[in-house]
């Protein structure tokens, strides 16, 4: 059999185009490996959203150099979004790379690989760049998602759905709309029948994906205005579809752009029990001016109004955010008014980015990339320590109460500890909160009532209410952060 090694960076939707991709080729006959010593295919999912990304994948195709002088035969391939946007820097940088395969062109990898294996020659797929027609474009950037495979998934009984692909909203700093092309939703009876299809293998967790998930609209509202009579399907709508699946338990959906939080979709999601009151709806900035320049077409003051709206239709509702620091023009006023943002903001947790200026987008083009590094640095675990206390706040109002935990298994600290003594445990409650406490690992796949009874600012602590009751609370072996998968675009 075949080998395939698969590295996957970046967001949700790069985890989901690699069970799609292992999918495909175990269809082909291949079977996942380890290590690329033994592997006949490498291959690297990747991520173009920061500098860092993209040098962590060179750094590991140069690693490979040697690898493919004594293994001529090895394909080598780079897929996904650094594919997409760099396929002239690929080529000088990493001459030994065999295939050169962007996002929208990901079922064509069994193909790719004979072709490259048959000729010995750089295979590449592209879909177009955002210059040609827009329909030409989307054609471009084909999805195929019912091709599944659960072994690429941290666990069986969770799953993403892909919603939509790509993005329209060209925030100034961003380059996914160039790398995952134009925004372009699927038609519902698909996603409901996906859904369908996962229920039946087990899964009880699913997280619907889009770069701005909210604007879900399916059919795309043609650009000015409704088709007559025609409403559409919207994420509301969706939800009600699929909120009925039978062995589907919780429904989550990521990542929101604030200006698409409507009344209608927050009325769902106090409204379907299985939708989770949780919703991540990145900021990127407190200060108008900053927003302005990222193009993000709202304001602080809409964007805190949105937040009041989240709560007061959504009592019980989670909220965490993105932000990104130093952003081109960003004075320390400024980075105050974000401070601000992320003091009143309550957020269950936020992730704060170092701005990395991306070639080919307007960011790059228009501003200067002018706020030194030691000051982003700075800024940044100023923010960091800032979210870190507010954090803490709202995991402690979980102390003394009683939750819902999905058990994800056993938690990284696990090894850690004596044989024969219980084995900690960590899973997530309906409001994304990570939970460890002590049972057993059998549990895994199973919603649990927990009594939280400590909290730190990324972890709450508790015990196993019913069935296997342990009783031992433990504190300090905190859950290790890296589990907190870094989030979606929007
Ligand atoms: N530099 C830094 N952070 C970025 N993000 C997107 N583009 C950039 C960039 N050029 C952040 C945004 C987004 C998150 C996934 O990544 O905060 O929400
Ligand atoms: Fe689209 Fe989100 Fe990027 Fe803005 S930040 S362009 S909404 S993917």
């Amino acid at each position: 059999m075949p080998k395939l090694y698969l590295e996957t960076v970046g967001c949700q939707m790069n985890v989901l185009d690699s069970e799609l991709v292992v999918g495909g080729l175990r269809r082909h006959g291949y079977e996942l490996t380890e290590t690329t010593e033994d592997a006949d295919v490498i291959f690297f999912n990747t991520c173009s959203v920061r500098q860092h990304a993209e040098d962590k994948i060179y750094s590991a195709l140069g690693r490979l150099r040697q690898h493919k002088n004594a293994h001529p035969d090895t394909v080598i391939g780079v897929l996904g979004c650094m594919a997409q946007k760099d396929q002239e820097l690929i080529k000088k940088r990493a001459p030994h790379v065999d295939i050169i395969c962007g996002t929208g062109q990901l079922a064509q990898l069994p193909a790719l690989i004979k072709s490259a294996r048959d000729t010995g020659t750089l295979q590449i797929a592209l879909s177009l760049d955002r210059t040609e027609s827009r329909h030409e474009v989307e054609r471009s950037f084909e999805s195929y998602d019912p091709m599944r495979d659960p072994s690429m998934r941290p666990n069986r009984f969770q799953a993403f759905v892909r919603i939509m692909i790509g993005c329209d909203k060209f925030c100034t700093y961003c380059i996914v709309p160039s790398v995952r092309g134009p925004e372009q939703s699927r038609p519902p009876e698909q996603i409901a029948a996906e859904v369908r299809q996962l229920a039946g293998e087990g899964v009880k967790e699913i997280t619907l994906l889009g770069q701005t998930v909210n604007s879900y609209q399916y059919p795309p509202r043609p650009t000015g205005g409704e088709v007559l009579g025609v409403r559409g399907s919207r994420l509301s709508d969706l939800l009600v579809r699929i909120h009925d699946t039978p062995g589907i338990e919780r429904i989550k959906f990521i990542t929101n752009f604030p200006k698409d939080m409507t009344d209608d979709l927050l009325q769902a999601v106090r409204d379907l029990p299985k939708v989770c009151p949780y919703l991540h709806v990145p900021a990127q900035s407190g200060c108008n001016e900053m927003l302005k320049r990222m193009k993000r077409m709202y304001t602080v003051e809409f964007y805190r109004d949105m937040l009041n709206r989240c709560r007061e239709i959504v009592p019980d509702v989670a909220i965490s955010s993105d932000f990104i620091v130093g952003f081109s023009g960003e004075s320390e006023e400024s980075f105050a008014r974000t401070c601000a943002l992320v003091r009143d903001g309550k957020f269950k947790n936020s992730f704060i980015f170092k701005y990395s200026p991306r070639p080919g987008t307007r960011g790059h083009e228009l501003y200067a990339d002018d706020v030194p590094e030691e000051v982003k640095k700075r800024r940044n675990n100023d923010l960091l320590l800032i979210q870190n206390a507010a954090s803490l706040q709202d995991h402690r109002r979980y102390i003394g109460q009683r939750v819902e935990v999905l058990v994800e298994g056993p938690s990284k600290n696990a090894w850690k500890q004596d044989a024969g003594s219980p084995m900690q445990l960590t899973g997530r409650t309906r409001t994304d909160h990570i939970v460890v406490f002590d049972g057993n690992p059998r549990l895994a796949g199973q919603s649990m009532e927990i009594d939280i009874d400590d909290a730190t600012s990324f972890t709450l602590y508790g015990n196993v209410v019913t069935g296997e009751h342990i009783g031992v609370a433990c504190c300090e072996m905190a859950v290790d952060r890296e589990r907190i998968a870094l989030p979606l675009i929007g």
